[in-house]
């Protein structure tokens, strides 16, 4: 499975960098307006960061004239920009001209497998299933995921699943065990990953057993 930080902040992507967990990114207009810097200058650093990682950035037009206009402005900034786009009637229309002009598309709010089989059949690269949010609202989250993995399989559809709105570990695990081609991880939570409290307590004993080895060279 691989990782995109969910993050605007170039920071947090450069140390999941080092760490190798960066295989991408995804922003949206929250995670930009927190690092209180332009929209511009913010996906142009973060697209030299990670590249030839895709970075999601999203459109904020409703109609689909708008979304394919802000779209082909947006990839202009990096070769690696994909352009995000919400799951309406004219998102579609947008996904479908984009990616027929070469222009990878990522239609995210999506929040039922219809909606994700619509954005297969539109030719989308990516879709978004939010299960954080779906689950804040006492809906299954990763069954959606399931749902959209099951779909793709039965038609051979080349859309890959990036598993979104994680909020803790267990969504990695979980999405991981389905199959989900990508999770967007944010940085809290990739830190969390590493973990453990018998992790840190083998280490704290190995040291202090290490102190009683009379010849410490090597
Ligand atoms: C990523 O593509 C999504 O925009 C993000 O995961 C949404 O996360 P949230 O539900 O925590 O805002």
């Amino acid at each position: 499975m691989k990782f995109f930080v969910d993050t605007a902040d170039a920071p947090q992507i450069r140390a999941a960098m080092e760490m190798g967990l960066a295989d991408g990114v995804t922003t949206n207009p929250t995670l930009v307006s927190k690092t209180g810097r332009g929209f511009k200058e913010t996906l142009a650093e973060i697209c030299e960061i990670v590249k030839p990682g895709p970075v999601s950035a999203e459109v904020l037009g409703l109609e689909a004239d708008q979304m394919i206009d802000e779209a082909r402005r947006l990839s202009d900034i990096a070769e690696n920009i994909v352009i995000k786009i919400p799951m309406t009637s004219d998102g579609m229309k947008a996904v479908r001209t984009l990616e027929e002009e070469g222009i990878r598309t990522n239609v995210t709010l999506v929040f039922s497998a219809n909606q994700g089989l619509l954005a297969c059949k539109a030719g989308a690269s990516f879709i978004s299933p939010f299960i954080g949010r779906l689950d804040d609202i006492g809906h299954n989250g990763m069954g959606l995921v399931a749902e959209l993995l099951e779909i793709i399989e039965n038609y051979g559809f080349d859309t890959q699943v990036i598993v979104a709105s994680i909020r803790h570990p267990q969504h990695v695990k979980e999405a991981a065990l389905l199959g989900a081609h990508i999770a967007t991880v944010p940085f809290a939570v990739l830190e969390k990953l590493f973990k453990h409290t018998l992790t840190d307590a083998g280490i704290k004993s190995f040291l202090a057993d290490w102190e009683k080895v009379p010849d410490k060279t090597f």
